[in-house]
């Protein structure tokens, strides 16, 4: 086989890291073998859809919660913000925990100095775990990742009102969704290019730590279908989720 031939092969074959895990139960988080990839790091991503997780298992999950978790969950009004934010507690306890041998209610939560003030919250971390993790909750999904480097994650929902929004991004990304929703624009709906965008900023943005107390509008991440991008040395992939959702995971390389 010649090296244009495999070289074209590799580049067909899909980018496992985008492909998250989609557990059904809680069990199943650990059954699954996660994806490793990008550049040797080691990687699990999982996405939970929020209605699969039936209540005698959310039940489970909720009894691994600390009281600030609780006390956390019980401020959502929604219900469906709440169940999201338990789901997502509940799955990052049980692949932190697993990942350093511990039970998910024995993991005592912590976070990282904030890269923007020093102040304690930025990234989250676990007492005595020398691994990296992130996770984004929103109304039916839940995304959580875990790596032996710094990593940020996001999954979002398609907005109403995608130009309205798409002000808080980069001044070139802001072009690209106006030009979508005139019709100027191939290569994707104003909705899709602004939760792209978003997510993959939201991702970067945990990543470093600092969360939006960086502005959102100095970061060019693009609002196109490119399967990856770097920027000052995370890779950042879009990671595939279902229709109505945007989803994104930075790592650094
Ligand atoms: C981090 C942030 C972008 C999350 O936004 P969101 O879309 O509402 O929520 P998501 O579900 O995607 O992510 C929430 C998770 O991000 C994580 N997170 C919070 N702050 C973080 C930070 N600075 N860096 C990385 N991850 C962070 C937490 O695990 C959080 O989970 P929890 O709220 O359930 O405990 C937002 O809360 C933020 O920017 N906070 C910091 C704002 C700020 O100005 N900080 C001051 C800097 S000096």
């Amino acid at each position: 086989m010649s090296e244009s031939m495999s070289r074209e092969m590799s580049e067909a074959l899909p980018d496992r890291s985008a492909i998250a895990i989609v557990p059904a139960t809680f069990a199943s988080f650990l059954t699954e073998p996660a994806p490793r990839a990008i550049g040797g790091v080691g990687l699990g991503v999982w996405l939970v859809d929020t209605d699969v997780i039936v209540e005698e298992e959310l039940e489970i999950g909720r009894s691994w919660l600390d009281d600030a978790e609780r006390k956390q969950a019980s401020a959502y009004v929604r219900a469906e913000l709440r169940r999201a934010y338990e789901i997502a507690h509940a799955a990052a306890r049980l692949v932190v925990g697993a990942a350093i041998s511990v039970p998910p209610e024995k993991v005592v939560w912590g976070r990282h100095a904030c890269p923007g003030c020093g102040e304690p919250h930025g990234r989250p971390r676990a007492e005595g775990a020398d691994v990296e993790f992130s996770l984004s909750h929103t109304p039916g999904q839940v995304l959580v990742a875990i790596a032996d480097v710094p990593l940020g994650v996001d999954v979002e929902r398609h907005p109403d009102d995608p130009v309205g929004l798409s002000g808080l991004l980069h001044p070139r990304e802001t072009a690209e969704i106006e030009a979508a929703a005139h019709g100027t624009l191939d290569g994707g709906r104003a909705t899709v290019r602004f939760t792209r965008a978003w997510s993959r900023t939201e991702a970067y943005l945990k990543g470093l730590g600092i969360g939006l107390g960086r502005d959102p509008h100095l970061d060019y991440l693009g609002t196109d279908e490119a399967p990856g991008r770097t920027l000052d040395g995370w890779v950042l992939t879009d990671v595939v989720v279902p229709e109505g959702y945007g989803a994104a995971l930075a790592v650094r390389g």
